[in-house]
């Protein structure tokens, strides 16, 4: 499988390494290689070019519409994976590509995975079918809307028992000097966030620690 670590590019730097990649790839097809180095060269992102991106045992497709999944959030995703109890209950708020919501579905009893953006959501269940994962429901919403707590637990019986969430957290000032591998390749409504993201989150998680009549199916 291939891993590909430097999931920012910062410039292009093009080594030896991703040539590597990519030739295995495309299986060494040389007008392939060759189109596949323009645009690697052009700043497009090597996980585009070559559409997935590994994350835990999984490899998570991924286009323009989602963030390209970070090695930090496999990271701490995958040690959650590990601690947290089986059978858990699991709430993941801005899915994207459905990187994390996934990988916690091998373990969990059941995930409900939720995006503002009908285009993520849409490669979220692209990669739960690629990878047969059956216990996740996607959802459309806005973490913003205080109503969505209220929303999602009685329409489709959320009740879960772990709330993650990797919000847009980047604000005006550094959006406007990301590098344009990043700001010209991944969509902003993924990146960019307000200094109230982190707290909209709390502010859902704080529904479901004082829900009088928490939901009580699935
Ligand atoms: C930083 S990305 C995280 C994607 C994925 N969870 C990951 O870690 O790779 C943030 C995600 O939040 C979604 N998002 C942005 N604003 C939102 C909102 N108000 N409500 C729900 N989702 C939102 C974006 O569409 C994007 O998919």
């Amino acid at each position: 499988m291939l891993r590909v670590r430097s999931a920012v590019v910062r410039h292009v730097h093009f080594d030896s390494q991703e040539l590597h990649w990519i030739r295995e790839h495309f299986r060494g097809n040389t007008r392939l290689v060759y189109k596949a180095v323009a645009r690697r060269q052009s700043g497009e992102p090597l996980q585009h070019i070559l559409g997935s991106q590994p994350f835990g045992p999984l490899d998570i497709r991924c286009n323009r519409k989602v963030l390209i999944p970070r090695p930090e959030t496999e990271q701490w995703a995958t040690r959650l994976l590990h601690y947290m109890p089986e059978n858990a209950k699991v709430l993941d708020i801005g899915t994207g590509s459905g990187c994390i919501a996934l990988l916690l579905a091998q373990k969990a009893r059941s995930v409900w995975a939720v995006d503002i953006s009908e285009d993520a959501l849409n490669v979220a269940r692209e990669n739960a079918t690629i990878h047969n994962i059956k216990n996740v429901t996607f959802i459309k919403g806005d973490y913003t809307d205080s109503a969505l707590g209220s929303v999602i637990a009685e329409k489709h019986l959320v009740d879960p028992d772990i709330l993650v969430a990797n919000p847009p957290y980047i604000l005006q000032d550094e959006y406007d000097r990301l590098d344009p591998s990043v700001s010209e390749y991944e969509p902003k409504i993924a990146l960019l966030g307000t200094d109230k993201s982190v707290l909209d989150v709390f502010i859902l998680a704080q529904y479901y620690k004082r829900s009088p009549s928490k939901p009580t199916g699935s």
